[in-house]
């Protein structure tokens, strides 16, 4: 049963670490040691107070903690909802409910796993990394991350994603760091280096930049999976704010990302 105890967490940091991008710490109840890269929660700042709402969050850290585990969440200010979390400090508490949604699956003979993320899209993708790499499959997998960003300055989770032994390829919009350009064009650049029957594609980022890694995988048969960050409102299926399309065996089909995802095959989604 939930309790009271698991609705709430307690603030350990919540540090800018780029302009507008904050990484957070909470410490929450023991339900979330079983979280898996992919899920996410719905956090607010509680009370009476702006938002109503909660804002769906992916997990991109979980560790050990007295009080049950330790999660940490890499946002970016976008607006009103992540911004009033962003002025709130260590010991203050806030409203969570999760772990929520799927998970990440690794792809049955996958040796090699290519990461794709655009922007904040790197948040999940970072705990995922993290899991293929000290986790069960860690002897068996190759990762490889693409990680674009808009500049030098808003590239985020490169560090983490190297120190677990993950290759790293960096694009950004202005050329600061990397490649300069679209994270899917450099990764489209480089995609015939895999071997499609033994690799599986995992991606991030915003609708416009998913919808292209749809393109692109259109011809080779690599196996993709894409977190699709779409609006919500409950979290929980009760709204049917965060539906989406996808192909069903007679025709579209609706899903909704809360429950049904976030992570959904890629070769399913029927993009807007
Ligand atoms: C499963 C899931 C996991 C997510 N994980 C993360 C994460 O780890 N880190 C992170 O920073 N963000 C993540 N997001 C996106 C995050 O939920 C939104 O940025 C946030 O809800 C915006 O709320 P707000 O009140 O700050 O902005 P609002 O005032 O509601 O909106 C501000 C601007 O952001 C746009 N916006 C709002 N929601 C989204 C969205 N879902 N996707 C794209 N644009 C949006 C609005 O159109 C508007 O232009 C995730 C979303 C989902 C569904
Ligand atoms: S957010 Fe309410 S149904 Fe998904």
């Amino acid at each position: 049963m939930v309790t009271r105890e698991d609705l709430t967490a307690e603030i350990l940091s919540n540090a800018e670490v780029a302009p507008c991008h904050y990484l957070l710490a909470l410490a929450v109840s023991p339900v979330y040691r079983d979280a898996r890269p992919g899920q996410f929660v719905m956090l607010r700042p509680g009370g009476l107070g702006i938002p109503f709402l909660g804002r769906p969050l992916g997990i991109y850290s979980l560790s050990g903690h007295a009080r049950g585990a330790r999660i940490e969440i890499l946002y970016r200010a976008a607006g009103r909802g992540t911004k009033v979390i962003s002025t709130r400090c260590e010991g203050d508490r806030l409203e969570v409910l999760g772990p929520l949604g799927n998970r990440f699956t690794c792809f049955p003979g996958m040796d090699t796993a290519v990461l794709v993320a655009g922007g904040i899209g790197i948040a999940p993708l970072v705990f995922l990394a993290e899991r293929l790499t000290t986790g069960p499959a860690k002897d068996r997998v190759r990762v490889v991350a693409y990680i674009g960003a808009r500049d030098a300055a808003t590239l985020l989770g490169v560090d983490r994603v190297r120190a677990f032994g993950a290759e790293v390829r960096i694009s950004t919009d202005d050329g600061s760091a990397g490649h300069r350009g679209p994270v899917t064009e450099l990764f489209r650049n480089e995609m015939g280096s895999f071997d499609t029957a033994r690799t599986g594609v995992f991606a991030c980022g915003p609708y416009p930049m998913l919808r292209r890694m749809g393109e692109i995988v259109a011809d080779r048969p690599m196996p993709c999976q894409v977190l699709m960050e779409e609006r919500m409102a409950c979290g929980m299926g009760a709204c049917l704010g965060c539906t989406i399309e996808v192909r069903g065996p007679g025709g579209p089909e609706y899903r909704q990302v809360c429950t049904d995802g976030p992570v959904f095959d890629l070769r399913d989604i029927l993009w807007r």
